[in-house]
């Protein structure tokens, strides 16, 4: 009997199919995850990749509750168009702090992954206050009240705590410097060195050009500091993952 006629027996005789495709699965299955279980992270370290400020970390909370990920990804695709487009393709360790991650897989607009330091901090408060002002044919809406909301940083050490419960490695000395740290990245007078020894390369100004501290500070300080963090003249991809 040839090897065709065994397969004939197996494709004629649905239990016998089924039992033997459930056993090939099983095995393929196993062979994937048991090696999961003994690494401790599938993530490749990067030099300059660090938990968000936590002006920064007000400014992507800001993100999430105003939906920007319906029409904005934060990944940018190893394929040509993507590179050529927006930078170098995302590295899994830039968002290895993002809880949640903020992928996607619909862009309505660009993806934001790189978008820190493409335009001026004028630029963005200008688009987020009116969109079409400086892109005419842009359906993005508008987020001009963020102009008005004042953030005080009241709750910022709590958020912390609660990224620290789901893996993100912020000491306790972040913590207990949270407010300070809140306030002083957006007050171009403060004293930064202990915020930039916390939080190297955060950026220190006034992000919406007002006196008081808003909401639109913190996501421009988040707009501004994505995709900056890894010196991509310098990187080399590990060629052992
Ligand atoms: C309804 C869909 C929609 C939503 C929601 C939305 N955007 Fe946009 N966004 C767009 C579109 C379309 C563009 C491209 C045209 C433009 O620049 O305005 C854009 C462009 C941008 C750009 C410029 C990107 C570049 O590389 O030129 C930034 C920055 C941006 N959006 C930030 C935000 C932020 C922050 C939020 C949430 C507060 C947000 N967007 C919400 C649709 C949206």
């Amino acid at each position: 009997m040839g090897v065709l006629d065994t397969h004939k027996k197996i494709e004629t005789n649905v239990t016998l199919l089924l039992v033997l495709s459930f056993l090939v699965v099983t095995i393929g299955g196993i062979v994937q995850i048991v090696p999961l279980f003994y690494l401790e992270n599938t993530i490749e370290e990067v030099e300059g990749v660090r938990p968000y400020s936590p002006l920064e970390l007000a400014g992507r909370e800001i993100y999430l509750r105003e939906g920007c990920y319906v029409c904005h990804s934060q990944m940018i695709r190893p394929m040509r168009d993507e590179v050529e487009r927006y930078g170098h393709y995302s590295l899994a360790a830039e968002s290895m702090y993002d809880h949640p991650f903020q992928w996607g897989s619909k862009r309505t607009g660009p993806d934001l992954a790189r978008v820190g330091g493409r335009y001026s901090d004028e630029w963005h408060v200008q688009h987020m206050i009116d969109p079409k002002s400086v892109v005419p044919e842009s359906i993005m809406p508008s987020y001009g009240y963020l102009m008005n909301r004042q953030i005080d940083g009241r709750y910022i050490a709590d958020l912390m705590r609660t990224h620290r419960r789901v893996g993100v490695p912020y000491t306790d000395e972040m913590i207990e410097n949270a407010r300070a740290d809140f306030r002083d990245q957006a007050n171009p007078d403060a004293d930064h060195s202990g915020l930039l020894e916390r939080y190297p390369g955060a950026q220190t100004r006034n992000f919406d050009g007002q006196p008081q501290l808003t909401e639109m500070d913190a996501i421009i300080a988040y707009m501004q500091m994505l995709g900056t963090l890894v010196d991509f003249s310098t990187f080399v991809p590990d060629p052992s993952r």
